[in-house]
């Protein structure tokens, strides 16, 4: 399928797009159950880093699957695309010089570590929303649980499709603890790691 391409090198390369947005570009890669928090975090986080002048986009799995991943469903295969192709969007919005917030349940540990592979080391932060199943459950806020539990959806994450849980994720969360105590977290590690500076934390 690659045959006959050529790959273009840029003038303007991904330091330059960079430094001119005076960041350091990366990925936050959240993963965690339905219901775990991925999309509220992910919000927050996009927020206050937009309010300290950080240039962000945010991919969001339901947002990303009503458009270019349309044509996906949720066996295996069709979840292994969406990660793939989530991955290299956001490969693409690194090159660019964004910080990139994706929010997504990427339930299979090979698939994380592919989107991985696709950025430089140090451009991927996974972090792990643990939120226990029963309390994604309670919370159930699109009631899919619910059906997923009449068998009236198929392959419901940690119901009846597998969720793997990282084993080395750079940030773990306690789905429980309080949002602003989360995003907090994420942005003192941002800032430790030299992501953000110290004065836009
Ligand atoms: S992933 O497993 O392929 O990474 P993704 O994050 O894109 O999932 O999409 C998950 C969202 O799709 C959930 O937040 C939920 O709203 C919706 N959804 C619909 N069907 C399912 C299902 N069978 N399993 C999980 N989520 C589902």
């Amino acid at each position: 399928m690659m045959n006959n391409l050529t790959w273009h090198t840029t003038t303007i390369t991904k330091p330059q797009r960079a430094a001119i947005k005076n960041q350091k570009p990366c990925v936050l890669w959240l993963t965690g159950l339905s219901g775990s928090g991925k999309s509220t975090l992910a919000n927050a986080l996009e927020r206050e880093l937009f309010a300290r002048g950080i240039h962000t986009y945010l991919l969001d799995g339901d947002n990303v699957r009503m458009g270019l991943n349309k044509d996906l469903d949720f066996d295996n295969y069709a979840r292994i695309e969406n990660i793939r192709r989530v991955g290299e969007v956001c490969k693409l919005f690194v090159d660019s010089g964004l910080i990139v917030i994706s929010a997504f349940i990427s339930p299979f540990a090979s698939d994380r570590a592919l989107a991985r592979a696709l950025v430089e080391q140090n451009e991927f932060i996974e972090i792990f929303i643990n939120t226990p199943l029963a309390v994604c459950e309670r919370r159930d806020p699109k009631g899919l649980y619910k059906k997923a539990r009449k068998s009236e959806i198929a392959n419901f994450s940690g119901i009846t499709s597998p969720y793997e849980i990282p084993n080395a994720p750079e940030i773990c969360l306690d789905g429980c603890a309080s949002l602003e105590c989360n995003t907090e977290s994420v942005l003192t590690y941002l800032s430790k790691q030299g992501y953000i500076y110290a004065a836009q934390h």
